[in-house]
């Protein structure tokens, strides 16, 4: 499938993906386009040095949401993609981009969903929501993307624990780790069709290649 990716920051989970797929590890996705609203990411640099093509939309350059999702839109079709991983993308994607792309778009979220997630539960926060807390593990969501922040139906999480030694900063970079090693697996797994989605249950499946 040919899949898009929306970073904001550094993009260090992007740059796994694209390592992946150096490696063969991914087989099913092609990464054709990179898109973010920043133009100062390190996304931008990574997506550069691999020769796919990145644009820079910022839904504030636009008078209107309706007019932000043209843009996305016509970028997505222009480079024929199917599939957008979010890695690091700090904005709401449009209705109109979300429902054309339904059960398309994957996110990966620095939490244990639904616990620590919603509008404002990103990076730091949410690592500093589950100290206070005192939660014992934390962990990754891999989630596709519906209307709601952090909602849609859950391929996979990965727990790790949370010690009495962390801050926001050792507990951020112990989740990050496990983003590392899961975000691409979810990738692969939806551009080759092996899971299917059943109300909030996504299902894998085994097929043979
Ligand atoms: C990750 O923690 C991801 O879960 C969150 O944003 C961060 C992006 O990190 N959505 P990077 O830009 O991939 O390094």
């Amino acid at each position: 499938m040919r899949c898009a990716v929306f970073a904001s920051g550094n993009g260090s989970n992007f740059q796994v993906l694209l390592d992946r797929k150096s490696s063969g590890d991914i087989g099913h996705a092609d990464f054709v386009l990179m898109v973010g609203n920043n133009s100062k990411a390190g996304a931008f640099d990574r997506a550069r040095a691999r020769g796919i093509p990145a644009l820079h939309i910022a839904p504030s350059r636009f008078p209107t949401e309706e007019a932000y999702a043209e843009s996305l839109l016509s970028a997505l079709s222009g480079a024929g993609v199917e599939l957008i991983a979010l890695a690091g993308y700090m904005k709401k994607l449009p209705p109109a981009v979300v429902s054309l792309y339904r059960n398309r778009v994957l996110n990966i979220h620095p939490g244990l969903l639904p616990a620590f997630g919603g509008k404002g539960m990103y990076g730091a926060n949410v690592h500093r929501a589950v100290i206070e807390y005192g939660a014992k593990v934390s962990g990754v969501t891999v989630h596709f993307v519906d209307d709601e922040y952090d909602h849609g139906p859950v391929i996979l999480q990965k727990a790790v624990p949370v010690l009495d030694s962390d801050d926001e900063q050792t507990l951020a970079a112990r989740v990050l780790q496990a983003e590392h090693e899961c975000y691409w697996q979810a990738v692969e797994a939806v551009a080759a069709g092996k899971i299917k989605v059943a109300g909030r249950r996504v299902i894998r499946l085994e097929l043979q290649d």
